[in-house]
């Protein structure tokens, strides 16, 4: 079976997309990151990429005149790179509607919360503060509503008593680290698509989103 081609988007130190990039090294998985591409020359996730061996360009955002320039240059840099899917990981823009319809059905995001619950930012202390028994990370398509896409998969954990948003950001990254190279390989595999806006499992819509459970996640 031909390795899926995915670009990995980020922002900032990108360890999502070095736990994208390991599984993919392991024999298997299905895809393969042909490109990793971050929006400022000072990610972190940059110097990381290379030492996986992994090619990386630069879309530096401040240098565009505007949102739309911007991901002109974005959007071409995907589609040189050859990526069938894109994945956002860390990514700190909001796309366009246009550049989502580009993309669609082919670009997924990962948010640090059991979505639909928690979109936007602070999110493990809305769930504290909520007294929320569990928390997580959500992998889902990216539509032109901000964190609203349909989620194909959810890493879910307990809250624990004393936990704070440093603690259980720990916790969330973990798990976020096995399921967007999971979902990955899921769709790599066919098992997961997305059309007219709607998540399949198996040739079945999905109803709920898959679920990955984890107290054990450090
Ligand atoms: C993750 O928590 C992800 O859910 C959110 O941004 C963070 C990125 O972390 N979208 P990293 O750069 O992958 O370490």
């Amino acid at each position: 079976m031909a390795s899926l081609p995915v670009a990995v988007v980020i922002s900032g130190r990108g360890s999502n997309m070095e736990a994208i990039v390991r599984a993919a090294q392991v024999p298997g998985s299905g895809y393969q990151v042909v490109r990793v591409i971050a929006d400022r020359a000072t990610a972190g996730g940059l110097a990381r990429a290379a030492a996986l061996g992994v090619p990386t360009a630069i879309v530096p955002i401040k240098q565009f005149p505007d949102r739309a320039a911007f991901e002109t240059a974005l959007a071409q840099a995907i589609e040189a790179s050859g990526a069938q899917l894109v994945a956002l990981a860390g990514f700190m823009r909001i796309l366009s509607a246009d550049f989502v319809q580009r993309f669609a059905g082919r670009l997924l995001n990962i948010h640090p919360s059991l979505l639909p619950k928690y979109k936007g930012l602070d999110t493990h202390a809305r769930a504290i503060a909520a007294e929320d028994s569990h928390h997580g990370a959500s992998v889902h398509y990216v539509t032109a509503e901000l964190d609203g896409g349909p989620v194909i998969m959810h890493g879910k954990l307990r809250l624990r008593p004393g936990d704070t948003p440093d603690s259980v950001s720990a916790r969330v990254h973990a798990l976020e680290h096995i399921i967007y190279p999971h979902v990955c390989s899921l769709i790599a595999a066919g098992r997961v698509v997305c059309r007219n806006g709607t998540v399949y499992f198996d040739g079945e819509p999905l109803a709920t989103p898959l679920l990955e459970e984890s107290d054990a996640a450090a």
